[in-house]
């Protein structure tokens, strides 16, 4: 067992959404493909490049910068989806896979490279764990980190939520908005003093939008939002009497959104950038 600072993110990302994420992967990977394709151009020629994934979950970004001609690492928290990561790879030699917490991960090799697709916003000690990631770096090297924006401009996972929250009973303290989630690193203020008391340097947030193909059509769209996201978390805490009402709610909010290629919504990221 690799050694492991943020317990409570490796309890879940171990157990069950990792088990969600290896289940889904395909179609998360086909949703997040335009952040992932905008984030790999923005790195330029990668060819030659050792590359570490932080987060890499289920492999996707790893075998895309692969594939682009890097060298890569891909390190994960979770188990269940390494052994994905590692099966659709089936054990070639570039990228390989390593079980690991980013935050206490202590490299044999330099790397050029930190990238992340949507796998750093889960440190409890954010600071500590970027110190320790910078660390891995060469002298040169460069960050290149893609993270949510709020909620707001995130429809795609905020619609949802909005919708059958009026059937959610009341939670008892509001989430704090930089605790260890998808939104963390949403506030660009809040990256950059993170990055630059890691000793990271030309610190850059580079808003993107895209249009998101989230389903095929709108009773996959539903079935989708049931199982991963902010959507899904709330509906486990409903009443059961209210479940057929919401369902409905959510199927209602979706509904303008069904296009003739499928169910699109809108997306926002930001593409960190920085520097060792
Ligand atoms: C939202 S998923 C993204 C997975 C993958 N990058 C993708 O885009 O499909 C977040 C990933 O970060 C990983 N993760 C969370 N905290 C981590 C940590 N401290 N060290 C390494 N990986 C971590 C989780 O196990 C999970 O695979």
């Amino acid at each position: 067992m690799a050694s492991i600072l943020n317990e409570e993110q490796f309890n879940y990302w171990d157990g069950e959404a990792g088990a969600i994420w290896v289940e889904h992967q395909q179609q998360l990977d086909q949703l997040l493909t335009p952040f992932t394709d905008d984030s790999i151009a923005s790195l330029g020629s990668i060819e030659g490049r050792r590359v570490l994934d932080l987060g890499c979950g289920c492999g996707d970004s790893s075998i895309k910068l692969a594939a682009a001609g890097a060298q890569v690492l891909g390190i994960d928290l979770s188990r269940p989806m390494l052994a994905q990561a590692n099966h659709r790879v089936q054990n070639s030699a570039n990228p390989t896979f390593l079980h690991a917490d980013g935050a206490v991960f202590n490299s044999e090799h330099e790397f050029d490279v930190l990238y992340s697709r949507f796998g750093s916003m889960f440190f409890k000690d954010p600071v500590v764990a970027f110190t320790n990631l910078k660390e891995a770096l060469c002298r040169g090297g460069e960050i290149r980190l893609v993270c949510w924006q709020a909620p707001s401009f995130n429809p795609w996972m905020s619609v949802g939520g909005r919708a059958i929250a009026s059937f959610v009973p009341e939670m008892e303290a509001p989430r704090d908005p930089r605790a260890p989630g998808p939104f963390a690193f949403s506030d660009p203020d809040y990256v950059r003093s993170i990055l630059a008391s890691s000793g990271f340097t030309d610190v850059s947030l580079t808003p993107v939008t895209q249009s998101l193909r989230v389903a095929a059509d709108l009773e996959t769209a539903v079935a989708f939002q049931l199982v991963i996201g902010p959507a899904a978390r709330a509906f486990k805490t409903l009443p059961k009497d209210s479940v057929k009402m919401a369902t409905q709610a959510l199927k209602d909010a979706l509904a303008p959104f069904e296009t003739s290629t499928g169910v699109v919504m809108e997306g926002a990221v930001w593409l960190v950038s920085g520097k060792t």
